[in-house]
């Protein structure tokens, strides 16, 4: 079943965002990334609606599912906040318009001249550990500038989630354990620290998760290390519940259900702020899966096929683990289909490999699709949210490109590499030029 922002035309061709999807891969070539501008406008709308109808909230998208420059400018245009993990994801959020106020830093290392960026431009800083927050300290100290700081603490809650991106358990390596007291001297320490001004809390557990109860969980441990705080005379400005709103990636699998889960978390949080007579904090998250996961297909050209009697027949596609690590990875589920052939039955038993020499190089097993033939072409679905950021150059694969589709049109909004992208950082040393 098509999720409903896709169709198919009169050719039977998948058209994505008003455009036919085979005729993008004739003027753009394959493999081919693309983003379906409104649906990602789509998503984000959704999902501050749920919440922002019963609550003040801000929406900070997590640059590290998506961070191409025009993805992350529909996300400013529609007012987000941005989530960033390393400088230059900070930059790239800076030049698609997001101010630093509305950014938060996360990640368990941040280097000084990450800091130091992010403290040029006010973004709050997630502080991940004790040393961590004296290098701020200090640095705020020598720079002269107030520094805006949240703890990430860890709830020890368990989502229903791969291990690999599983980031609440108590040994996980993020954040401060609240178990032991040491997220409540995190915030005392910070306190008697000049230039320091505490202003949020943040945990963050997991991703790709569909069930809304590990996060009502969350909401539930998070708000008492908050009243906690209160006595201890610290007040926030913001509860900043992380990202980790899964997306449906099997035909069987359900939508989450914001409602749902925006009613239960919101209703959490203010029982907590009301029976401990605090004030209305300001709902922080970090969605990024949720925001450009189902927005993004991968095109592929089907190159080779081949048959063995008995076994599912092999098709050879000129995109794998190179462009698309997931399945790789996670033993990730991507639904695949023939993007030219949408309206033929599917009735072949189907191996979908990539182009390189790595048995582990797949991106679907056992798949039914149409008898796929030499030069059809393969879709790949779900691939917005942790796609091309995470793909890679393995055997001097150029990364692919990506379109941009909204309304009939489409726009390249990032080329294709090149045999000069690929070798541009090579040296070769003196004795052997
Ligand atoms: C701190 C933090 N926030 C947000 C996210 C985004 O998660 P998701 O894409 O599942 O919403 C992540 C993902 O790893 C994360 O580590």
């Amino acid at each position: 079943m098509l999720k409903s922002h896709f169709g198919v035309n009169r050719k039977g061709h998948l058209v994505c965002g008003g455009v036919d999807t085979v005729e993008l891969c004739e003027e753009f070539g394959t493999p081919l990334y693309v983003m379906d501008e409104e649906r990602i406008r789509e998503n984000y709308r959704r999902f501050l609606r749920a919440f922002g109808r019963r609550r003040r909230v801000r929406l900070c998208y997590a640059l590290k599912a998506n961070s191409n420059s025009a993805v992350v400018r529909v996300l400013a245009t529609e007012g987000a906040g941005a989530d960033v993990s390393s400088e230059n994801e900070l930059r790239i959020a800076l030049g698609a318009g997001i101010p630093g106020e509305k950014m938060v830093f996360n990640g368990n290392l941040k280097t000084e001249g990450e800091l130091r960026l992010a403290l040029r431009h006010g973004v709050t800083i997630n502080i991940d550990c004790f040393q961590e927050l004296e290098v701020v300290g200090r640095l705020a100290e020598k720079t002269g500038r107030e520094a805006r700081v949240s703890f990430r603490i860890n709830p020890d809650v368990k989502a229903p989630t791969h291990p690999y991106i599983a980031t609440g358990l108590r040994e996980s390596k993020f954040g401060f354990d609240v178990k032991s007291g040491e997220a409540l001297e995190a915030y005392r320490r910070a306190k008697g620290m000049r230039n320091v001004r505490i202003v949020g809390i943040h945990a963050h557990i997991g991703s790709q998760i569909l069930d809304p109860s590990p996060f009502v969980e969350e909401a539930e441990k998070v708000m008492e290390v908050v009243a906690q705080l209160r006595e201890l005379g610290i007040e926030l400005e913001f509860v900043d519940l992380g990202g980790g709103v899964g997306i449906p990636y099997r035909p069987e699998e359900r939508e989450v259900d914001l409602e749902e889960l925006a009613r239960r978390v919101v209703s959490t949080v203010e029982r907590v702020e009301r029976e401990r007579g605090m004030h209305e904090h300001l709902l922080v998250f970090e969605p990024g899966r949720y925001l450009v996961g189902d927005a993004g297909i991968l095109l592929a050209r089907v190159e080779y096929t081949k048959e063995r009697k008995g076994l599912p027949r092999w098709i050879s596609l000129d995109a794998g683990m190179n462009a698309l690590i997931r399945p790789a990875l996670y033993g990730a589920y991507h639904h695949i289909e023939l993007a030219n052939k949408m309206n033929l039955e599917n009735d072949t038993l189907t191996n979908v490999a990539g182009p390189l020499c790595e048995s582990g190089d797949f991106l679907g097993k056992e798949r039914l699709l149409p008898r796929a033939e030499r030069g059809d072409l393969a879709v790949i679905f779900d691939v917005g949210a942790y796609g091309l950021s995470m793909s890679n150059q393995h055997t001097a694969k150029p990364r692919p490109a990506m379109v941009m589709v909204r309304r009939g049109k489409a726009a390249l909004v990032r080329r294709r590499e090149t045999f000069r992208d690929l070798t541009r950082l090579d040296l070769l040393p003196p004795w052997l030029r």
